[in-house]
């Protein structure tokens, strides 16, 4: 078996190339898991987003190996994808879910009844709806990011004659080298309580009966690879935990929030389970002597990984010095290069050999903007019209940003897990899309 990329990489093996025999000739074909991506191309059309199960399952296995010695609950990040699928296959390994609205609960509540136990709602604007819906599910804990928001959700416990167990999310103002769009723990960004003020507010929730303190939360940020900013945020938390302990709060959960990076490029760093262990020692050293229940909020390492897009390449054209591969997929369907200019490695599902001659070439898709591209003058295997690409690393953040943008209907999904294929979401269809339109 040979990597998408170079061997010894520390990609997970879930795309792969495989040697297949076709009328006597050997190809080199990519793989997830057991199945030929040229094989879920033909049974489901592109473009298509394509997820390992076992991949998925193994990521969460190194999560809860790495935090094995601290009482902890890993609470996947909803918002990174999800569909049904993939959340019925993480609730069935026992994890939780961390929620930012009513529909995400929603969807939990759809996979697993009992999983509502196991639920941390996060977000900065939570409706009166959202609230009331969660207060019914019993979720585990509210993350509350403001003091408006506080009176809010003690107001609707009331109503509820329900008791709201609470953590304040605080802004620990510690910089993330990350996207400046999703790093989240600087004064300047709109989340959490700057942490100074912390101190008095949960003194104020602790005067509302309808309110029980129950721990802190914070997230600093996703796509964060080096570790430090994780272990200094938490040196403050546990700061805090002391301050607020000797004020005769009881703070069992601490909510590290998410946030743990890939390596979309440059890979060839350590594996997951040792990336892994980096960041749970980093997260728990400055944890030490004080009795907690840590909550974990991973999205993007869990899934990220697991998942490609596979689009068709329609039509190569060359404009002046430029050399344009024109795929089925946009924009609409994978948005992080034209939101974030994120890299995605793109690799031809046929290799016939690891040696392919190269061209330097930009992969848009068919949007009528000029953000819409994949890559821009990357350097790739000469490809022809009519052959099969992949997007790799595009199971977090891919489909949940998907849209209709140009009329275009969103991907099917499916899962693969060995040498079973299921299709998790079919394809939208016109009448799908017109659908609420008078
Ligand atoms: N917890 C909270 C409170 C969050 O805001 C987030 C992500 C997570 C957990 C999960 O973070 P992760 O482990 O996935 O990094 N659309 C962007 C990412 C936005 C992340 C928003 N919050 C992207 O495509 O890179």
């Amino acid at each position: 078996m040979i990597r998408a990329s170079n061997p010894g990489d520390g990609r997970p093996p879930a795309f792969s190339y495989r040697n297949v025999k076709r009328s006597d000739v050997s190809q080199r074909l990519l793989h997830c898991d057991q199945v030929s991506l040229e094989e879920l191309a033909q049974r489901f059309g592109t473009p298509l987003y394509v997820y390992s199960a076992s991949t998925i399952r193994d990521r969460v296995r190194a999560f809860k190996q790495a935090f094995r010695k601290i009482p902890n609950t890993v609470c996947y990040s909803v918002k990174a994808n999800s569909n049904l699928g993939i959340l019925l296959l993480l609730a069935r390994m026992g994890c939780g879910f961390d929620v930012v609205s009513g529909g995400e609960l929603e969807r939990v509540q759809r996979v697993s009844r009992s999983a509502a136990k196991r639920v941390v709602f996060s977000g900065v604007g939570k409706t009166q709806d959202e609230m009331r819906a969660a207060l019914k599910a019993g979720v585990l804990l509210f993350n509350v990011e403001s003091q408006s928001e506080l009176r809010a959700l003690a107001e609707c416990a009331t109503r509820a004659k329900k008791k709201a167990r609470i953590a304040l999310r605080v802004n620990p103002d510690v910089p993330a080298e990350t996207h400046p769009y999703i790093s989240t723990g600087l004064h300047q960004h709109k989340f959490g309580i700057p942490i100074e003020r912390a101190r008095s507010l949960y003194v104020r929730a602790s005067e509302n009966k309808s309110l029980e303190i129950a721990g802190i939360s914070v997230h600093i940020g996703s796509q964060i690879t080096d570790v430090k900013p994780f272990s200094a945020t938490m040196e403050r938390v546990a700061e805090l935990i002391r301050a607020l302990r000797a004020d005769g709060h009881e703070i069992k959960y601490i909510d590290a929030g998410g946030g743990l990076g890939i390596a979309y490029e440059n890979q060839g760093g350590p594996g997951f389970a040792e990336q892994v262990a980096s960041y749970a020692d980093a997260l728990t050293r400055p944890l030490k002597g004080l009795k907690v229940h840590l909550l974990l909020e991973p999205g993007r390492c869990i899934v990220g990984p697991a998942g490609a897009l596979l689009t068709r390449l329609l039509y190569k054209k060359t404009n002046g010095e430029k050399k344009f591969l024109v795929v089925d997929a946009a924009m609409n369907d994978l948005l992080r290069p034209s939101l974030y200019r994120a890299y995605h490695e793109i690799v031809p599902v046929h290799s016939s050999s690891p040696n392919n001659p190269r061209e330097t070439v930009d992969v848009v898709g068919p949007i009528c903007e000029t953000g819409d591209f994949f890559a821009r003058d990357r350097e790739l295997p000469i490809t022809q019209e009519g052959d099969l690409l992949a997007l790799l690393d595009a199971g977090a953040y891919g489909m949940v940003l998907a849209s209709n943008y140009n009329t275009r209907p969103r991907p099917a999904e499916v899962l693969v897990d060995g040498k079973s294929v299921k299709l998790i979401r079919r394809r939208e269809t016109m009448a799908d899309l017109v659908r609420n339109e008078t």
